[in-house]
């Protein structure tokens, strides 16, 4: 089929909205029919040409929700009609690391999606005869995509798509950060750094594991306003004593949890110190520059503080994206003020912008 799709085309230049053809569902693949996807700075830093593993052409796009319209030989877990949101981050629940329940990071076809390709190692994605690699197993700037099956969630139907597309990136892995990967103990001290979608959706996983104070670091008091809504307790622009002023506010020991959801290494480094002497733990989510390395000193580490990277937030996809989702309907979580700007897909490039201007948390692209 024909189908209209935003092509990174070149690196640094603006995404080419334009028809390109996708074939069929192949065994364990699912056709889907995107109904909104958020813009995520991923897509960016891909687009860019900074990311060291990028390449290109490629359709973009991760944070999709959409409709399966027709399913490849031999799908069992979703069916024409469910409603899906697409994972980057597939759960194959065989897998060594799936089988194990440790870590949320499946083995199953990782060094395909790496290189733009579904688990035969080939592509559905094309144009006049010649391949065009799919992104993040994803692809779902376009109206339609095809994915294997192990990595959709089938959601409930009740919830609307637009909402659900931001579980499929930032806002799970906020959440997650704080409720699988930290698993955050009630009565607790948290301190989250950074107010973007991550760190908002781990102020509203602290909240949902009943923490009892939230404190929300960032720079910009627009953004610090939204933690409010979230949850947080204490909203706190930053400066060059953050670390000193959250021990002075926890008797000097520091806070049992911490954060860091801006992806600089100098905030790691302060998520770190300022996390609790004896137990705290220190949960880093955003994702660093090329080659930039985190300076800790191990007395740090020596005095009972534990640092732990969390990918997608611990998610484990199929699971626990339809849980979460649950847990939004019931009205426990508010995404409402995450999509700052509703977008159709030609106008995927604004989005980038208002990204790049720091406008609004997300930008959600809906599709007809
Ligand atoms: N681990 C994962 O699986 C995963 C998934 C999605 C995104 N990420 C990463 O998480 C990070 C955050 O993503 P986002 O979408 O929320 O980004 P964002 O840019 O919307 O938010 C980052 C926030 O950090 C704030 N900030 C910048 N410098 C700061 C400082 N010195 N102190 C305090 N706050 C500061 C900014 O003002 C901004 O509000 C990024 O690095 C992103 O790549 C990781
Ligand atoms: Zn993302
Ligand atoms: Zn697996």
């Amino acid at each position: 089929m024909q189908m209209q799709a935003a092509v990174l085309e070149q690196f640094g230049q603006p995404l080419v909205v334009t028809d390109v053809d996708l074939a069929e569902p192949k065994a364990g693949e699912a056709l889907v029919r995107l109904v909104a996807c958020g813009v995520c700075h991923t897509d960016l830093y891909t687009a860019s040409g900074v990311d060291p593993s990028g390449y290109a052409p490629t359709v973009l796009g991760h944070e999709g929700a959409g409709v399966v319209e027709a399913v490849g030989p031999g799908v069992e877990s979703v069916d024409v009609g469910d409603h899906v949101v697409t994972l980057f981050s597939p759960q194959c629940r065989r897998c060594e690391h799936c089988l194990s329940g440790l870590s949320n990071i499946c083995l199953a076809i990782r060094e395909q999606q790496n290189k733009g390709c579904l688990p035969d190692g080939t592509t559905r994605l094309s144009r006049n005869g010649e391949p065009i690699r799919h992104f993040m197993g994803t692809s779902t700037f376009a109206e339609y995509t095809v994915m294997p099956e192990i990595a959709l969630a089938k959601i409930s139907r009740e919830a609307p798509l637009d909402a659900a597309c931001l579980f499929a990136c930032g806002l799970s892995t906020g959440l997650g950060a704080a409720m699988y990967t930290a698993c955050v103990r009630a009565g607790s001290t948290c301190v989250v750094f950074g107010a973007g979608m991550v760190g908002l959706g781990a102020v509203a996983g602290c909240r949902l594991q009943n923490a009892e104070r939230i404190i929300c670091i960032d720079l910009s008091a627009e953004r610090l306003k939204l933690a409010r809504a979230q949850g947080a307790t204490d909203l706190w622009q930053t400066g060059p004593d953050i670390v000193q002023r959250i021990q002075s506010e926890t008797r000097g020991f520091g806070a049992d949890y911490t954060f860091e959801a801006t992806g600089r290494v100098e905030v790691m480094r302060q998520a770190v110190e300022s996390a609790r002497m004896g137990w705290g733990l220190c949960t880093i989510a955003g994702v660093a520059g090329k080659g930039e390395t985190l300076d800790v000193i191990p007395r740090w580490l020596i005095q009972g503080r534990r640092i732990a990277g969390s990918s997608f937030g611990g998610v484990k996809g199929r699971d626990q994206v339809p849980e979460l989702i649950e847990r939004c309907l019931a009205g426990e979580i508010d995404v409402e003020p995450f999509i700052s700007h509703r977008i159709t897909l030609p106008e995927v490039n604004r989005a980038f912008e208002l990204m790049e201007a720091q406008d609004g948390i997300r930008s959600v692209i809906t599709f007809g």
